[in-house]
């Protein structure tokens, strides 16, 4: 062969690698409203900036009419590129391909860009729409499944790792994205569980559609399975892009840092009136976070599931923050299971990846009653205070009204750690609520005599004034100022250092 065929012929395998599983099946997937595995990646990572590695691989297996086809690629396509000009790895199935399932080689190569991010201290993106394991290869598609939920456990703390969920994600295939720490599902075409409905009917005679069963609605708002919820595939990747926008790359680095345009003394004069006198009446806790942060924007994680509590992203003074908050306008910002492992495992995130938290508070305590007590809200709620005390990264807390019992001490209470503890002149820090301590106090006192005992209550104790005097609120503050208080308290703890004492893990409560 000649030079020219030499280069001719590799052009040639090399554009027959990108067809993947050739026009036909290409078409099917756009007809199917979904986009290819390497359209994926172009719309993710920067432009130009993707490199593929292992386009030629092809499985090994004799099983069934499997010899009889070698498609390059064997149903992955991986490699690594740019986002905002930082490095991450991806790999996306591509469901052309032997209906992307696992073998073998693939998980090989899956398993190799796995190894590359950590190396590299790079987050690591994965793109599912797969069959799942791949039947002809048994015991081997299984063990690479093992192999890839292997690295992801490895990696887990170190790098960011990051699921979209594009098309079926089933079986034991929903493992690797559930071992990562964000999931993101796209809200037509995807859908994850361990059974199927089929299954689900002979087993247990239930009908359920696959969309009921585990679509993004079912993830995003029931299981908590799914963090974002998206209504395109085009939002997928703009979200993975903003969301990435927050983190740094690894547990080494900081968080990247913007520039900051938005005045750090800003006082926020509508938030004065924001909280209502009366306990009894509920206000939006967004109305507080979101002026407080830089250009009023909150980048909230989990917002359809136990809307309860609130997490996300922001930045102050143009460095990140993670947000945790109760949220008084849904049942009453009380403390449930749900709301526990939402809270628990995003404090966590937050501590891996040197992220400061900022808790908002205005929690009446847990929530009672034999469903949440025979599902073990003791085991759930200890997830909060465990998370908030390992936390060692700046912890900011700040009361704006009730702030009671247990519950005032899992959200980041001075004694479990936090650095420091604002609260507003309507906060009310007590073992519980007036009504509730009167009736346990007063139980055989006539009416009169109970109203008077709720009155006195909230003079003595439903305010921060004893907590103050006892160093465990740091400062009251007006809620004008809570922005510039917030940036001041960062901005004293970024120095932090922390430590406790040397052990190979802790036992949390799971
Ligand atoms: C081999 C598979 C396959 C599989 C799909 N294909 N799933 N090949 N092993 N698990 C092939 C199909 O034969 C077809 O090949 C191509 O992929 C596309 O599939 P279609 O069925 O034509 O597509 P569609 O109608 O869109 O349906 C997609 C699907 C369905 C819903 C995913 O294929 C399906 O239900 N597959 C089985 C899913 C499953 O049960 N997986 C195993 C889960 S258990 P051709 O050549 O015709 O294009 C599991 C255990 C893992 O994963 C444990 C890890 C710990």
């Amino acid at each position: 062969m000649t030079r020219e065929e030499l280069y001719r012929s590799f052009e040639e395998k090399n554009a027959l690698a990108e067809l993947g599983g050739g026009n036909e099946r290409i078409q099917k997937q756009h007809e199917a409203g979904k986009l290819t595995a390497r359209e994926r990646i172009e719309k993710l990572l920067d432009k130009g900036s993707f490199v593929e590695i292992d386009k030629f691989s092809v499985h090994r297996s004799n099983n069934f009419d499997m010899p009889k086809s070698h498609i390059a690629g064997d149903g992955v396509v991986c490699g690594y590129g740019r986002i905002d000009g930082r490095q991450v790895f991806v790999y996306a199935y591509d469901f052309t391909v032997y209906g992307g399932t696992l073998g073998a080689v693939n998980a090989r190569k899956i398993v190799k860009v796995q190894e590359l991010a950590l190396k590299n201290g790079a987050p690591v993106i994965a793109l599912n729409d797969s069959g799942g394991a791949r039947i002809q290869e048994g015991v081997e598609s299984l063990s690479g499944y093992a192999s890839i939920f292997y690295q992801n456990t490895i990696a887990s703390g170190v790098i960011p790792q990051i699921s979209a969920i594009l098309g079926p994600c089933a079986g034991g295939a929903c493992y690797s994205p559930a071992l990562t720490d964000f999931i993101f599902m796209e809200k037509n075409n995807s859908y994850m569980f361990v059974t199927g409905p089929d299954v689900v009917k002979t087993v247990t005679h239930e009908e359920v559609t696959k969309e009921e069963l585990g679509g993004a609605y079912t993830h995003g708002s029931k299981s908590g399975v799914a963090h974002f919820v998206c209504n395109t595939e085009e939002e997928v990747p703009a979200s993975i892009r903003e969301l990435l926008s927050f983190l740094p790359s690894n547990n080494m680095e900081d968080a990247p840092s913007d520039v900051c345009t938005d005045d750090i003394n800003r006082e926020i004069p509508a938030l004065q009136d924001i909280v209502p006198i009366d306990p009894n009446v509920p206000y939006d806790m967004k109305d507080i976070i979101e002026p407080a942060l830089d250009d009023h924007y909150f980048f909230e994680v989990m917002s359809h599931f136990a809307a309860n509590a609130i997490v996300g992203f922001g930045r102050l003074g143009g460095n990140t923050v993670g947000v945790v908050a109760n949220q008084p306008a849904f049942l009453a910002g009380v403390l449930d299971i749900d709301s526990s492992d939402k809270i628990a495992r995003f404090v966590r995130f937050c501590d891996c990846f040197n992220i400061p938290i900022i808790t908002f508070e205005d929690v009446p305590g847990f929530l009672p009653g034999t469903v949440q007590e025979h599902n073990g809200i003791i085991r759930h709620g200890a997830k909060i205070v465990y998370a908030y005390a390992e936390a060692t990264v700046p912890k900011i807390t700040l009361i704006t009204r009730k702030a009671y019992g247990g519950a005032y001490i899992v959200m980041s209470s001075k004694e479990t750690g936090s650095d420091v503890n604002l609260a507003y002149p309507t906060a009310e820090i007590a073992v519980m609520g007036a009504e509730g301590a009167v009736n346990i106090l007063y139980r055989k006192a006539d009416d009169e005599a109970k109203q008077k005992a709720i009155e006195e209550y909230r003079e003595n104790f439903a305010n921060p004034y004893r907590s103050a005097e006892l160093g465990y609120v740091d400062e009251i503050i007006l809620p004008k100022h809570t922005r510039i208080k917030l940036i001041q308290a960062l901005e004293m703890a970024k120095n932090k250092v922390k430590t406790h004492p040397p052990k190979k893990h802790g036992n949390m409560p799971l």
